[in-house]
């Protein structure tokens, strides 16, 4: 690989499965940060750190990505998900790198019954997903050249997230009630990380640029999600679906975040694992 590889927010569940992926051949690429190396809400920390280590691909794994709490958080989220992807796609067309940023299902409504297309019109329920479409805008508006992945339901063995708590809570608990209204598939973050670093490998990311889709293959609810979790932990919960309204929340979630990643598949020639077999990889590391 002849690239050099600025990797932020590399602490996360995703920039994790990057470092994972870096440890082989290409190691000598790769530049990890988080907030305490590389804050990338200050523009010039940026600039000062892609020029001291030339770098031609930033991987941005950072978000502020704590759904309920951007409702009351606003401008934070807004500093993370909006002007700091500013900054790495401005200083990404100063310096003439591509921006590999990510993106979410929560800048659709999700009132759909079909899987959603990168080009349909976006409407965000809540603070995340506004943040997160304006963090996307910038980079449009900048005139660097990127790639967004937006995704949805991300897990893995690193952070917290859905998988993990389930994991406990069916040990813990004999009863359980998941919502059963809200739709959308899981996606491994190994298996995420697998795409970025396969398009970086491959030079791919120099032949397409725009916004792809990208979560496993399938399509479940939570309930559905929890029922094979605890399968595969061996844990004999009993899990009752119910609807969302039973937990009320400050933020609205898309009912139908199903995404279509025809485009993703199609360009870059690309197979993309069934959730449930991800799952299993993810399990096995767990238990
Ligand atoms: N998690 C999901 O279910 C989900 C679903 C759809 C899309 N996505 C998107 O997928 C991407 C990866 O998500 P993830 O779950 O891997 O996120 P994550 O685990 O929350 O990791 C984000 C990382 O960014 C760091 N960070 C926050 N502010 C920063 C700053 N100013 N400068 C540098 N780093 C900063 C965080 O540090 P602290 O922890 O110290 O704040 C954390 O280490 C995000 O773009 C997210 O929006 C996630």
């Amino acid at each position: 690989m002849n690239e050099r590889i600025l990797v932020t927010g590399a602490n996360g569940q995703l920039g994790n499965e990057m470092r994972r992926l870096a440890e082989g051949a290409n190691a000598e690429c790769f530049v990890f940060t988080d907030v305490a190396e590389l804050d990338i809400t200050d523009l010039q920390a940026v600039r000062c750190c892609m020029s001291e280590n030339r770098i031609s691909v930033v991987v941005n794994c950072a978000a502020y990505t704590n759904v309920d709490k951007a409702e009351e958080d606003a401008g934070m989220a807004d500093r993370i998900n909006h002007q700091a992807v500013e900054n790495l796609a401005v200083a990404c067309r100063e310096t003439g790198a591509t921006l590999i940023h990510v993106s979410t299902d929560y800048v659709f409504q999700g009132t759909g019954h079909l899987p959603c297309r990168e080009e349909e019109p976006t409407y965000p329920l809540g603070v995340y997903g506004r943040t997160k479409l304006a963090g996307e805008k910038a980079i449009e508006a900048s005139g660097c050249r990127y790639l967004i992945f937006r995704t949805a339901w991300l897990y893995s063995s690193f952070g917290n997230n859905f998988v993990k708590t389930m994991r406990r809570l069916t040990a813990e608990r004999e009863r359980l009630t998941v919502v059963f209204d809200q739709v959308g598939t899981p996606t491994y973050a190994g298996d995420l990380a697998a795409l970025i670093y396969y398009v970086i490998e491959s030079g791919k990311y120099r032949e397409h640029q725009g916004i792809y889709h990208f979560s496993n293959e399938g399509v479940c609810s939570w309930y559905d999600f929890a029922k094979e979790i605890a399968a595969l932990s061996g844990h004999e919960c009993d899990i009752v679906p119910c609807h969302s309204d039973e937990f009320p929340s400050k933020v609205k979630r898309p009912a139908f975040s199903v995404l279509d990643k025809t485009k993703v598949k199609q360009d870059f020639d690309y197979q993309i694992p069934h959730w449930k077999e991800s799952l299993v990889k993810c399990m096995d590391e767990l238990n």
